[in-house]
């Protein structure tokens, strides 16, 4: 993992007059056009995924329940023995069978491992395939940097993930409802069109999957400006904090979406809500020093999986 340098990254106003300065009517507005495109519906959770996710809830919940029900959906069983197996997972690589990988990964373990093979199979976008596989990878490395982050700031890793993974889902979600045009096309003013929707689009679709509504507030506020940190949910600065070591590893959106598209953002130095967030997270310098260490052996163990 290499110092803190500049990094393409969300820029707050789009640099086509025509998109500036919406307010929050027109944002509502060009959300319920995103949605209401013709032949678009907003994803579903498999129903074994739900059930997975309702139950691994459950305290005392034993593994052998969690295998019956993910066993009913051998697409599902495939893709998380797969990612069980996956570096990211380590110590997984020898698990042979479903129940072998749920028995190590435990309740929470295996509601992480659904929700990511989920994300991986729920959205698609045929002719912006690149695009929503960049926007993908990129939340699951801050799925797996802010796991590493709440432990450092003794926040819960297994909600941290979940909020790392999804917070994109906006983008997801919109990059499927603009793939529902007959001829689908991203362009840079297209991107900043889904970007200003986003974290309210993200919302819907926690609301949709009956996911926490506190999960739902998190994805909705994960831009906030610095000075709005302090009153935000935690969650928010440890967002700041994984978007930002994504970002050191090549990892952060820009770059992905410009390997994956050609689509360049335009650069702006790396995070300025970093130091609010560190600083929210009670993260000192000898607690960031071990972070750091802590999310390059993250970072390697997401690049051998790609
Ligand atoms: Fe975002
Ligand atoms: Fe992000």
């Amino acid at each position: 993992m290499t110092p803190a340098h500049s990094a393409p990254s969300r820029v707050d106003a789009p640099p086509s007059g025509a998109l500036a300065g919406l307010n929050e009517q027109e944002l509502g507005r060009r959300v319920g056009e995103l949605f209401a495109r013709p032949g678009f519906k907003i994803p579903v959770l498999p129903v074994t995924a739900l059930e997975v996710m309702r139950l691994s809830r459950q305290a005392d919940m034993g593994v052998e329940k969690l295998i019956e029900v993910l066993s009913q959906d051998s697409m599902l069983a495939a893709d998380i023995l797969k990612l069980a197996r996956s570096p990211v997972y380590a110590g997984l690589s020898q698990a042979k069978t479903l129940k072998e990988a749920a028995v190590r990964l435990g309740n929470a373990g295996v509601h992480r491992i659904v929700l990511e093979a989920v994300q991986r199979s729920v959205f698609r976008a045929p002719g912006l395939v690149q695009a929503l596989e960049a926007v993908r990878k990129h939340g699951s490395a801050v799925g797996h940097l802010a796991r590493v982050v709440s432990k450092h700031a003794s926040l819960d890793p297994d909600f941290g993930f979940l909020c790392g993974l999804l917070h994109e889902i906006g983008l997801s979600a919109g990059l499927m409802a603009l793939a529902a045009d007959k001829t689908p096309k991203l362009d840079l003013a297209g991107w900043f069109t889904l970007d200003r929707a986003h974290e309210e689009v993200a919302q819907v679709i926690c609301h949709y999957w009956k996911l926490p509504p506190e999960l739902g507030q998190v994805l909705a506020q994960h831009h906030a400006p610095p000075d709005s940190l302090s009153a935000a949910n935690p969650m928010v600065s440890l967002l700041v904090v994984a978007e930002f070591l994504a970002e050191q590893d090549a990892a952060g959106l820009g770059h992905l979406l410009k390997k994956a598209t050609g689509i360049d953002l335009p650069m702006e130095p790396a995070d300025h809500r970093i130091d609010q967030a560190r600083s929210m997270l009670r993260l000192d310098d000898r607690a960031w020093t071990r972070l750091y260490e802590d999310a390059a052996t993250t970072m390697a163990s997401l690049d051998a999986e790609a």
